[in-house]
């Protein structure tokens, strides 16, 4: 693998306001060259801004401004998304600049002194709202099949670039590189493009019609087609020029990735690639063409409404939460749908809870019971064994994934270890070994359980930047090293640690800003469903329906124990008693009088239980005690947060206390 990485977004249209289409492929960028990075490549990222062409200068002429003046403001929101989404990019380019324009116009002469750009008439609909020709067939209902809008019939002299001439050099190499097109559903609708006849690219507009754009340098009466411009970005940011590249070209060329949405995959293909050709140069090594986003199962557009703001997504969730979630949910290729909901969940079910509740136990008990400091690996155990082995088979995957650009996969196999982290302290019982005084073997498993911590530091870093290094700083590690990740035994023994505040605290409802946003624009779909809890619904909305449950409705202890109607005895067999162990405590976000906790008992993972005990217990007094919950009561959400039981206590006017176990009853044990 060479040493240089050169990774490339599309150029955004300044004519919008950046949104999550956006955000996604520069996140996807972003992700894939830290990675690179971590891994001591050298890496070059470049995004930037498309500014010229028909919709730009229509925009400008609105609002009284130059076409320069306009460019200049819109531009601005762009560089701030990346600033929020802690986007690192080592370049902006805008094709207003003269480092481009420049190279736009020399290579325009000089592949017409070559003979591959020529003049001749052409004719044609020409819809100025896509800015493109249209033939007769494509035209739906008399108009533009793009925009709808009307056509005008246009016959003009132009400027051509023979793109016919390429077009079997560029079916060759296709042929002999099979990963230059990806993903490979895409190739195959790049080849059923080129088996029609490839014609020749008109890529010129008469100033007359558009006066904002590069002029052509051997006849001023014409500019460039934007596309002709905007996809030479791509090398004039990094030095080339036709009569001699500078030596960062020669370093960075041909690019690793140019990542591009689906709708302009045949631009980039055909076009770009025929271009370069022309130009004597080699295409990027991969064009990956990733999929479309559609917001609660409808099309993004300004007209419905429905254009999601990344900003509101950050203000809520945190930049590294918005960038798991668009790498974590869709495979990168596949189309997808945002739901608000879907966000919600995601975050609640990977990011607080598995990883949340995996750094959490293990610091916590590491606190508690170890003196607060990383301890000292004890002879592995078969079970310590095949953690290692999970550890190995998760890194290895991760690699191959992301480096192949299925960032989804491989945040998949790092979760595959977080889950495995969490059943590993679920079946090592590091509550039982501390009770028993089994310190050293207690120690042991605690140093596995923050070891995987560092390495889901380490791992998501690329994709959650802030967090990895939260993360690792609360394990004490000063830099997150990809080498040798895997093995279960980097941490330094008797380094400091601390939980300190969670990492992703647990979500309870919407943000009121994004519900008052669903509320405007999508009355027919998440609102209704979240207020009728009991119907079947999709999965993914269900647990914003259950968060209409109040405290009010909720079983609290006190209901528990004040009925007194006699009850039969297979009534009282169906309540199902269990004895549980809690393993965390922390106050509810959200009610002053419950405590959210954990509670072993004897499961795959330990159970979430709210109780209504925080006048009489503070939270850290209750680790580790023995208590009985009711285990098959159905869970609900009290005041946001999942409750998958209740406790026993006694109760008089008010609370007394807990109903306690002896310290030696095993978690999961029946009671009864
Ligand atoms: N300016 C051209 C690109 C020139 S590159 C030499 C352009 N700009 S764009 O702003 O319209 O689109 C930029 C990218 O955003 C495209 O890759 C497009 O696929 C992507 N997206 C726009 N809406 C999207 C979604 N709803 N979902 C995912 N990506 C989407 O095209």
């Amino acid at each position: 693998m060479s040493n240089s990485f050169y990774i490339t977004t599309p150029i955004y249209y300044v004519n919008d306001k950046p949104h999550i289409g956006h955000a996604y492929t520069t996140i996807a960028a972003d992700v894939i060259t830290r990675w690179h990075r971590m891994n001591g490549r050298e890496a070059y990222f470049l995004t930037g801004t498309d500014e010229h062409g028909q919709k730009v200068f229509e925009a400008a002429t609105k609002r009284g401004i130059s076409a320069k003046a306009h460019v200049d403001e819109m531009c601005e929101p762009f560089k701030a998304l990346w600033a929020a989404l802690d986007i690192k990019n080592d370049d902006f380019i805008r094709t207003t600049e003269t480092r481009h324009t420049s190279v736009v116009s020399d290579v325009l002469q000089r592949l017409f002194d070559e003979g591959d750009i020529y003049t001749a008439d052409y004719e044609g609909w020409y819809s100025t709202s896509a800015e493109r020709f249209w033939t007769e067939k494509d035209l739906v209902d008399g108009k533009c099949p793009d925009t709808n809008t009307k056509v005008e019939w246009i016959k003009e002299k132009n400027y051509f670039f023979r793109m016919s001439k390429y077009a079997d050099k560029l079916r060759a190499h296709i042929a002999d590189n099979p990963d230059f097109l990806q993903p490979a559903s895409r190739k195959n609708e790049v080849l059923g493009y080129l088996k029609k006849d490839v014609g020749d690219l008109c890529i010129s507009r008469p100033k007359a019609r558009l006066p904002w754009g590069i002029p052509f340098p051997m006849d001023a009466e014409y500019v460039t087609y934007v596309w002709f411009d905007a996809l030479l970005n791509y090398i004039s940011a990094i030095g080339y020029h036709p009569d001699g590249s500078t030596d960062a070209f020669e370093k960075w060329w041909p690019a690793s990735y140019h990542l591009v949405g689906k709708d302009i995959l045949t631009t980039h293909s055909v076009y770009w690639s025929t271009m370069l050709f022309a130009m004597g140069l080699s295409p990027a090594k991969c064009l990956y063409a990733h999929g479309w986003w559609t917001i609660e199962g409808q099309k993004m557009s300004k007209s419905i409404g429905n254009v999601v703001d990344p900003h509101l997504l950050i203000d809520c969730y945190g930049s590294d939460a918005v960038r798991y979630f668009l790498m974590r949910e869709i495979q990168f290729g596949a189309d997808g749908d945002f739901s608000h909901a879907g966000l919600m969940t995601r975050y609640n079910a990977d990011l607080a809870n598995d990883l949340g509740n995996l750094a959490h136990r293990a610091l916590s008990m590491t606190s508690k019971w170890l003196g607060g400091a990383v301890p000292a690996l004890d002879a592995n155990t078969a079970a310590d064994d095949a953690l290692q082995a999970v550890s190995d088979a998760a890194v290895a995957d991760y690699r191959v994934q992301i480096e192949g650009m299925h960032i989804a996969t491989a945040l998949g196999s790092l979760w595959r270890l977080v889950q495995a982290g969490n059943k590993y302290i679920d079946d090592m019982e590091p509550w039982r070994l501390n009770r028993e005084g089994q310190t050293e073997r207690l120690a042991g498993v605690m140093r596995r359980c923050l070891e995987i911590c560092r390495v889901a530091a380490v791992l998501l870093s690329p994709v959650a930047p802030n967090k990895g290094l939260e993360l690792a700083q609360k394990l004490g590690v000063k830099s997150l090293d990809v080498a040798d990740v895997q093995l279960l035994s980097g941490l330094v023994a008797d380094t400091p640690v601390a939980p300190g505040e969670p990492l992703f605290p647990r979500m309870l409802a919407l943000p009121e800003r994004i519900q008052a946003v669903l509320d405007e624009v999508v009355p027919s779909t998440v609102k209704t469903v979240a207020k009728v809890s009991h119907k079947k619904k999709p999965k993914q909305e269900a647990k914003v329906a259950e968060e209409t449950t109040t405290i009010e409705e909720a079983a609290t202890i006190e209901e528990a124990t004040t009925i007194e109607e006699f009850i039969q005895f297979e009534d009282f067999m169906k309540v199902k008693l269990k004895v549980g162990e809690i393993v965390s405590a922390e106050k509810h976000p959200n009610a002053d009088r419950l405590l959210a906790l954990m509670v072993e008992v004897g499961e795959d993972r330990p159970r979430s239980i709210v109780a209504g005990i925080a006048a009489k217990y503070v939270a850290e007094d209750l680790i580790g005690k023995k208590i009985v919950i009711v285990a098959n009561l159905k869970p609900r959400k009290l005041r946001g947060v999942l409750s998958e039981g209740m406790l026993l206590a006694a109760s008089g006017t008010e609370l007394e206390g807990l109903i306690t176990v002896d310290p030696g009853v095993n978690p999961g044990s029946s009671v009864g």
